[in-house]
């Protein structure tokens, strides 16, 4: 049988356990995923696109059936590059739906070979999301136990407020 490949594209900056939930969860129908982190010239990040590849690696502890690489440019032709068809994304509440749904749409006006599956996240990480991450840590509020310790460590080197969170 084939294998069963889908790209999980996204920021991940930084990645949260509401990512790592859907990584767990897209493993459960997928025989290898490849997260794809997308360079962004027009996203201002806290982390670059090499930290964001070896936080994920780490956080992932280097699971056999996952690889982690960046691309740029459309995500239907790397996904295409890739030699797979499906992109998976999470949904959390209503919020994302609109974004998701236009998306979704556009990537099948480019490519009408490759579709997008939704995977719902864990209903423990509904509110969470990098942005909110990064402005609770920015001024010292404690995110642990919502992303990876690994995440956790690196935004003390980013915020100094975050230094001393324990
Ligand atoms: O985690 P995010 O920021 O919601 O991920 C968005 C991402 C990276 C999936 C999206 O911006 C993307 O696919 N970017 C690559 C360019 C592209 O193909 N855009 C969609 C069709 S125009």
């Amino acid at each position: 049988m084939n294998e069963r490949i889908a790209v999980y594209p996204g920021s991940f900056d930084p990645i949260t356990n509401g990512h790592v939930n859907l990584i767990e969860r897209a493993l459960h129908v997928f025989d290898k995923l490849i997260v794809a982190v997308a360079h962004n010239p027009n996203k201002s990040a806290l982390f670059s696109v090499e930290e964001r590849l070896e936080i994920i690696r780490i956080a992932l502890k280097n699971d056999p059936r996952v690889v982690v690489n960046s691309f740029q440019g459309l995500l239907v032709d790397f996904v295409a590059q890739q030699g797979a068809n499906v992109i998976v994304r999470g949904l959390r509440a209503l919020s994302d739906f609109e974004y998701e749904f236009q998306m979704t749409l556009m990537n099948r006006k480019l490519n009408r070979q490759v579709d997008t599956m939704f995977l719902m996240t864990g209903y423990k990480w509904f509110y969470t999301s990098s942005k909110i991450i990064k402005e609770a840590a920015s001024f010292g509020g404690s995110v642990r136990g919502l992303v990876p310790e690994i995440v956790h460590e690196r935004l003390k080197e980013k915020f100094p407020a975050y230094r001393n969170v324990p």
